[in-house]
């Protein structure tokens, strides 16, 4: 299919209206067969469970084409497995991973035009949701519910190079001691908007959230994993926690450094106050697959990551240089990591 005229070195990290998403209802105990529909807006029930209790889950990942023009996507069984549990915490149904991937293959290859060339920096980003659509007026689950996924083609989250960025360390808390903070329910973002905005407003990119309970470890920001990195650059430390989300660029950056590179990993809690320690620190996910931290503001002072403001440490660098080669086929990957969608 012919790629459509978009100046793909020009979009940001919007929504452009694609030609055609995936659809599936589920009532009376089961899913109908699902299809694909040109239809980008939804009519429901003024009394949605989506609308009046928030019953809503979603997943977010990216679709590339690779050097020798093959279109992949990157871990989907992990997003299925993820969106899974968002479903039983919400008490939503399932959608079964090889149901999952075959909603992504068919909604890739129907808006082939869409998905940015090799080396535009550009990718298809794909939102797969589900959200009660069936009216509740007690707060109970839906009665129905909608599977969606729609994709939009985004631009590199770093235009003009990858710099630091300035966050600070929140007051509020994100996520409660066994709450949702470890699916990805709407409600964990709508509740977020809040500090966020605060945040941006005093200048910083994002928020540093504590763990709810003590306020002494470090948990994630509002979209992100947290990595550090050990003075001596030999060890790549990751927050352990039961309230953040499970990354799966975390989870992959774990493997990469220690099959890959040959670094050490330690999963485990992450007490602020060992934060200058670390020689690098790092936001990684999907949107921006690794963005460097370099400095962290809190009341008291701003801790400054030894790696500086100008650029991404060396060691943050190799990790990020290496997924990113693995998901546009450049480096291979650990079996099964690349989903071939044709
Ligand atoms: C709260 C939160 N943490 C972490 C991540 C990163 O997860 P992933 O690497 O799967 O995109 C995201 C984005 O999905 C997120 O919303």
């Amino acid at each position: 299919m012919e790629k459509k005229n978009i100046e793909w070195g020009k979009i940001g990290f919007g929504y452009i209206k694609t030609d055609y998403r995936y659809s599936r209802h589920w009532e009376n105990g089961q899913w109908d067969e699902g299809e694909l529909t040109d239809k980008a807006e939804v009519t429901i029930s003024e009394c949605a469970g989506v609308l009046q209790y928030a019953q809503t889950g979603f997943e977010g990942l990216k679709v590339y084409e690779t050097k020798n023009g093959d279109i992949v996507a990157f871990r989907p069984d992990l997003n299925a497995e993820r969106l899974q549990s968002t479903c039983d915490r919400l008490i939503m149904p399932k959608i079964s991973t090889e149901d999952f991937i075959k909603a992504l293959d068919e909604l890739v290859k129907a808006n082939l035009g869409y998905v940015p060339p090799f080396g535009s920096g550009a990718t298809l980003y794909i939102r797969p949701f589900i959200y009660g659509c069936g009216p509740v007026i007690g707060v109970a689950p839906s009665p129905a519910y909608e599977f969606r996924m729609f994709c939009t083609p985004v631009g590199p989250y770093f235009k003009g190079g990858i710099k630091p960025i300035k966050i600070m360390l929140s007051d509020f808390d994100r996520a409660a001691p066994h709450g949702t903070g470890n699916i990805k329910a709407g409600l964990n973002y709508a509740m977020s908007l809040y500090p966020g905005e605060y945040a941006h407003k005093q200048g910083y990119s994002e928020n540093m959230y504590l763990d709810a309970a003590t306020r002494t470890y470090v948990e994630e920001t509002g979209g992100a994993n947290f990595l550090f990195v050990s003075a001596d650059g030999k060890k790549v430390v990751t927050p352990k926690s039961d309230s953040i989300l499970p990354s799966i660029t975390r989870r992959s950056l774990t493997v990469i450094a220690k099959d890959y590179l040959g670094l050490e990993v330690e999963e485990r809690p992450v007490r602020f106050d060992e934060i200058p320690s670390f020689s690098e620190c790092g936001l990684c996910g999907t949107a921006a697959v690794i963005s460097p931290v370099g400095l962290i503001h809190t009341k008291e002072k701003d801790i400054l990551i030894p790696s500086g403001m100008d650029e991404m440490g060396p060691v943050l660098t190799k990790l990020r240089e290496t997924i990113t080669g693995i998901q546009m086929g450049e480096i291979e990957g650990p079996a099964g990591w690349v989903h071939k969608i044709c």
